[in-house]
């Protein structure tokens, strides 16, 4: 058993000792001032990549910016989708490489609005913006929604 290589890892240790002590107390620091959401459990946060990439157009409840609010849609994909990992799926697809055949939520709103430009996210964000779009479907009743009825459905 080589005794010296326990004894350089214990000196190495006694010289970074400072260096780690300095980084865990900047962790602890975003821990605790709440920088980091309690239940943070993914690596990327889908609010984070919404706030950034698409709130510009989309508000999450009327009225409307430049595009549908995003609870209406949640309600749509949740009347759509029984499961929710398909839901996610579909709208992360979406995201990346919207076209008039995949719109789903609102036919009219492409009149209205025009047709969603790409948004280039990576697989992780993608998912995680469109999880939380899922998410944010409170079961209220956003009316009878033209959509629904008269859109090309979703035939796939
Ligand atoms: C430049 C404006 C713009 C940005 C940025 C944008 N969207 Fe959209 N989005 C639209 C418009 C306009 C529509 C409605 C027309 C359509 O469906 O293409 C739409 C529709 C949608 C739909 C409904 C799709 C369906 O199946 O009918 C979803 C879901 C959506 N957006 C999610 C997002 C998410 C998530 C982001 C950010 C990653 C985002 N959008 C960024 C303009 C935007």
């Amino acid at each position: 058993m080589p005794v010296c290589e326990t004894h350089d890892y214990v000196q190495a240790m006694k010289h970074s000792n400072k260096t780690f002590g300095v980084v865990l107390a900047i962790g602890m620091g975003v821990l605790s001032t709440g920088t980091l959401p309690a239940n943070a459990s993914a690596a990327v946060d889908g609010k984070i990549v919404f706030d950034k990439n698409c709130s510009v157009c989309h508000s999450i409840a009327p009225p409307p910016k430049s595009a549908p609010p995003i609870l209406p849609i949640s309600a749509r994909y949740h009347q759509r989708f029984s499961s929710r990992a398909k839901g996610i799926k579909y709208m992360a697809d979406f995201i990346k490489s919207p076209s008039k055949e995949k719109v789903l939520a609102d036919q009219q709103a492409i009149t209205r609005f025009g047709l969603m430009p790409p948004v280039p996210l990576n697989a992780e964000e993608l998912n995680a913006v469109a999880a939380w779009v899922w998410d944010q479907n409170t079961g209220g009743n956003w009316g009878p929604g033209r959509g629904a009825r008269q859109g090309n459905g979703y035939q796939r």
